[in-house]
């Protein structure tokens, strides 16, 4: 049984990659900041039913909160996927200053840092451990800078956040040889991150969930629904 802890399952691809690993059998630690209102959901919420997905307290900006999901678990995990993440400001540039860049990077790559170093030892304890790291195509340095995709996006915070994510998961592949590192990109997907606009969710979670079932690897690479993504 491959046991799989996500942060940010409160709502979002977070949920709905809870939800579709443990509908393929996984036990699955749902990461939340309110564990108590995820608990609700999971037992009002048909599709969830009878699955195994326990709530879990787990704030990613705060050392106490992840240390306290780290005895949560137990021993070993095969699985972690650091999904958590928020959009920050989207100002023009002008107004944009170094607390706006602080508040965004702490959940989005601090976080996964912060949650990644604690449950470290839980992973190297599975035979197949997997990192999934919930990125996007705005950190593609490429995909920003060439084609048409974000010609006319031009934020600063979260992109940024997402290519020094990217960049975390490539050294994070380099250092552990043992883990399967995968970045993904979901692609717009209507959540509450973007208003409801994109692709429904399920489309959203479907890299996610194959990343998470994948022992073959190879690790270090950058893929979405489709296939590899540019760096
Ligand atoms: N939606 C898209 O189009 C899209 C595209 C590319 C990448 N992504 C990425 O996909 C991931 C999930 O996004 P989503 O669209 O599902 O957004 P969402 O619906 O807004 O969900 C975000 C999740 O992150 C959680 N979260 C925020 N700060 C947290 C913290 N400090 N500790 C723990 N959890 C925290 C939220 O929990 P609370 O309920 O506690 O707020 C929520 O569960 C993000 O990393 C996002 O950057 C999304």
């Amino acid at each position: 049984m491959t046991s799989v802890l996500v942060t940010g399952a409160s709502r979002g691809i977070g949920f709905s990659t809870a939800q579709r690993v443990a509908a393929r059998g996984g036990t699955v630690f749902a990461g939340a900041r309110d564990a108590g209102r995820l608990a609700e959901r999971l037992a009002a919420d048909e599709s969830t039913r009878g699955l195994d997905i326990r709530a879990v307290a787990l704030d990613v900006t705060d050392d106490d909160s992840v240390r306290a999901a780290v005895r949560q678990v137990g021993d070993t995990l095969d699985v972690l996927v650091n999904n958590a993440g928020v959009p920050g400001t989207w100002a023009p540039a002008a107004e944009v200053g170094p607390g706006d860049f602080r508040a965004v990077f702490e959940t989005n790559l601090l976080g996964p840092v912060r949650v990644t170093q604690a449950f470290l030892p839980l992973l190297l304890a599975s035979e197949q451990p997997r990192l999934v790291m919930v990125s996007s195509g705005m950190g593609s340095l490429t995909l920003q800078s060439t084609g048409d995709d974000y010609a006319e996006i031009a934020h600063l915070p979260y992109p940024a956040s997402k290519a020094a994510l990217n960049m975390l998961a490539v050294q994070y592949a380099k250092s552990l040889p043992s883990v399967i590192v995968t970045a993904i990109d979901p692609g717009l997907t209507a959540t509450e991150f973007t208003g409801g606009s994109g692709h429904p969710v399920e489309e959203g979670s479907d890299a996610v969930v194959t990343a998470v079932f994948d022992t073959a690897g190879p690790s270090g690479r950058f893929l979405d629904r489709e296939g590899p993504v540019s760096w």
